[in-house]
Order: structure tokens, then C-alpha cells, then sequence
């Protein structure tokens, strides 16, 4: 499998052991940003542990011969329900960044979220993808820029558009502020090429507001995203049930719990406390997905039983990228797509729709079919 076979060290086995070969591999700063959560960093780790608080209760004596991982995800055929999330700056993680990764998506049969913040332009990574892949839109303050990035990003094979909505400022992220990471020579966020920056004219220890974060963004704003947009328009960010429900009143094709895997807000609860109130607003009308401190096949399990379509990952495939570029990313997806297969065989769950949530413990028995 490319430079994963140089013999050197021993391919890790789950994604603790690949997030320490990251560490390793990456700069200070780069470590920095993509290990960093908000604040005092209370909802990075219950991103965590809230998936593993959540108890199992296993059904035995079922025949799981033949475990299936495979679903259909706004038209997509995907081999397990795990997409990669949207991430900035993945030339500090791997010199050829994104075109990298979509290659690694590519091979996982998955599909990668491409960041606004991307440091290679969405057409090029558009032009090497063969698989499907979206595209996450900040608004930018000139709507006519956004506008214009969107019809590229649409135009180079973006199928849907993720809004990402909880990040109107910048995360209170110490690790940021404390290695005042700023794109090393030579790398810039390629898609924002000729945007003009408002300059702030605070002290950077006193700034709040970002060049490339419009705070003036408001439900009026999706609106006007999903009346030009050719493509599905899903919202990334919701943790409110009422904000959930308000986006059935609004053209939305998916809705996304996550707390930015708590980049921004801390304090704010592990999306898997979310993501059963928001699941229940839906109500069933449209697809849930959640990201946040997915690191294990059972984290997935977990979430499908609480009722997400399906999950993404960050930080585990930024890590696969940095230590073994597209090879890792693929390793990544491939090495929690077999933990899912473990569990649904243990579980007595051998397709995503035998995950019903009775397999939570305690299990819910006056829903008992036996
Ligand atoms: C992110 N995330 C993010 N989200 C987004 O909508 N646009 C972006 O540009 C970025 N950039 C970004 C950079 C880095 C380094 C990280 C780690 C994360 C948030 C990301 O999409 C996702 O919500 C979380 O990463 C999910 O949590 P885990 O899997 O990292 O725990
Ligand atoms: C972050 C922003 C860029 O999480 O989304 O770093």
C-alpha cells in the first residue's frame, strides 16, 4: 500500500496508535490546530466519551453471515455509513493536501466534504476526483464571491453543498492563539484567491471577528444559498432541536450535528447528547448525520441506533493523510468500516437497519419482538 509498506514503523491497529504517528510526523503548529479544541477543552473530550457512556445490549443466536455496511446517502452508494468531514488546510498535513485525500475518499469508496478553507482550488480537486464529494460554503462578507465559488464548486462535480452554520467567529482556541498558526509560505486557502480581506484593526489578542467568516449570516442567508444553489443544500452545525426543526421550513436536504468537533463553543454538549433530540425533531422528513469523536466502529453503531443516517470523522483521516497520505485515509475508513463489521456481528445486527435502538442498554423491552 504505497509508502504505508516502507517497513519503517508498524501499521497502527486503531486510531489512537495513527493519532500518535501524526503527532510525530507533524510541525508544531500544524499539531496544534488540528488536535485544539475551544476553551478549556470540556466538550473535546466529552466528543469522546459520550459514545463510549453509551451501554450495548447485544442480541445473540442471529445469523450475521453476511454483515452488510453499505448505504445510499442523497443518491450516493457508500461501502459504510462514514464520510469524510470537512477540513481545513490539508497541505499542512500532506504536501499535495487535498488532491490527496479526495484520492483517498476515492479509494475508501467514500466521499470527502471539501472545505472552503481547502489549500488546492475546488476545480483541481474536482478534476481528480472520481468519486462523489461536496462542498462546504462559508458565506463570505462579498455574497457575489460566494456566489461565484459556488458555481465553481458546482461545476466541478460538487453534488451537494454542506452550510456550515455554527461558526459566525472564530473558536476560543488557545492552541490557536498560542501558535499563532498562520499558513507556512506558500500555502493559501486556494479558493479564496482575489477575495479582498477586510483588515482588523484590533491587536490579534483582542480580535473576535475572521476575514473569512461573515457574522452577519442569518437563516435569510440559507435561503438565499439554497435558491442558487443547483445542487441539495445540507446545514452542518445544529445542536438545538428547535434549530433542526426550523430547518424543515427552510430547502434543506440533510441536517448535521456537530459542534465543529469542539472547536468553537466550549461547554457545548457531545453531538451524541445532541443527537437524539434532534433526531426527534425530524422527525423521520429529513436525513441526520453527526460528526464529533467518532474513533471506534461502535461510536458508529451508536449513532445509527440513535438514528443518524450516517456519520463523518475529521480529525481520524487528517491523521491517516499526514502519515500516510491518500494510503492512510483509505486505512482509516477501511479500519472503522471493519470495527462496525465486528460490532454489528456482535450486536446480532447484520445490516444498518437491524441497528434499532433496543440494542442500547438498557434495552427497551416493551419494544421486545421476542
Ligand atoms: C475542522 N472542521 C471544519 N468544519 C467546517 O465546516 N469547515 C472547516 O473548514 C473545518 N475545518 C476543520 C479543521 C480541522 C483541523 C478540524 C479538526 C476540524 C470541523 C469538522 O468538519 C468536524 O466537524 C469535526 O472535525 C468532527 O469532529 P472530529 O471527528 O474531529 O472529532
Ligand atoms: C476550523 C475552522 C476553519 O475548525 O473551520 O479550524
Amino acid at each position: 500500500m504505497g509508502d504505508m509498506d516502507d517497513g519503517t514503523a508498524p501499521q497502527p491497529v486503531n486510531l489512537h496508535e495513527l493519532e500518535a504517528m501524526a503527532r510525530e510526523r507533524l510541525t508544531e503548529s500544524a499539531n496544534a490546530y488540528v488536535a485544539g479544541g475551544s476553551g478549556d477543552e470540556h466538550s473535546l473530550g466529552w466528543n469522546v466519551s459520550a459514545w463510549a457512556d453509551i451501554r450495548l445490549a447485544p442480541r445473540f443466536l442471529v445469523d450475521v453471515s453476511a454483515i452488510d455496511t453499505r448505504c445510499r446517502l442523497l443518491g450516493h452508494d457508500l461501502a459504510a455509513p462514514l464520510i469524510l468531514a470537512p477540513a481545513a488546510a490539508h497541505r499542512l498535513y500532506h504536501p499535495k493536501g487535498e488532491l490527496e485525500t479526495v484520492r483517498g475518499a476515492d479509494a475508501a469508496e467514500t466521499l470527502h466534504v471539501q472545505s472552503t478553507l481547502a489549500t488546492v482550488a475546488v476545480d483541481e480537486v474536482g478534476a481528480t476526483a472520481t468519486g462523489p464529494w461536496w462542498f462546504q460554503v462559508y458565506v463570505q462578507r462579498d455574497r457575489g464571491f460566494t456566489e461565484d465559488l459556488v458555481r465553481r464548486a458546482e461545476d466541478a462535480g460538487a453534488s451537494a453543498l454542506v452550510l456550515t452554520i455554527d461558526l459566525p467567529v472564530l473558536g476560543a482556541r488557545d492552541t490557536d492563539r498560542r501558535s499563532s498558526l498562520g499558513l507556512p509560505p506558500g500555502v493559501e486557502y486556494a479558493n479564496l484567491r482575489g477575495l479582498p480581506l477586510v483588515p482588523d484593526p484590533l491587536p490579534p489578542e483582542r480580535r473576535v471577528y475572521n476575514p473569512h467568516l461573515d457574522p452577519s449570516v442569518t437563516w435569510a442567508d440559507l435561503d438565499w444559498l439554497t435558491s442558487l444553489a443547483r445542487v441539495p443544500v445540507l446545514v452542518k452545525g445544529v445542536l438545538r432541536p428547535d434549530d433542526a426543526r426550523r430547518c424543515l421550513d427552510h430547502d434543506v436536504a440533510a441536517v448535521l450535528v456537530s459542534n465543529h468537533g469542539a472547536r468553537n463553543l466550549d461547554t457545548v454538549p457531545a453531538t451524541a447528547q445532541a443527537l437524539p433530540g434532534v433526531v426527534a425533531a425530524v422527525d423521520g422528513r429529513l436525513p441526520v448525520l453527526v460528526d464529533g469523536g467518532i474513533r471506534r466502529g461502535t461510536d458508529i453503531a451508536k449513532a445509527i441506533m440513535l438514528g443518524a443516517t450516517a456519520v463523518l470523522i475529521g480529525r481520524p483521516y487528517v491523521w491517516g493523510l499526514s502519515v500516510y497520505g491518500a494510503d492512510g485515509v483509505k486505512l482509516v475508513v477501511d479500519m472503522l468500516r471493519t470495527e462496525l463489521e465486528l460490532a454489528m456481528g456482535l450486536l446480532g445486527a447484520p445490516t444498518l437497519a437491524d441497528l434499532t435502538p433496543d440494542l442500547l442498554w438498557p434495552p427497551d423491552l416493551t419494544q421486545s419482538t421476542t
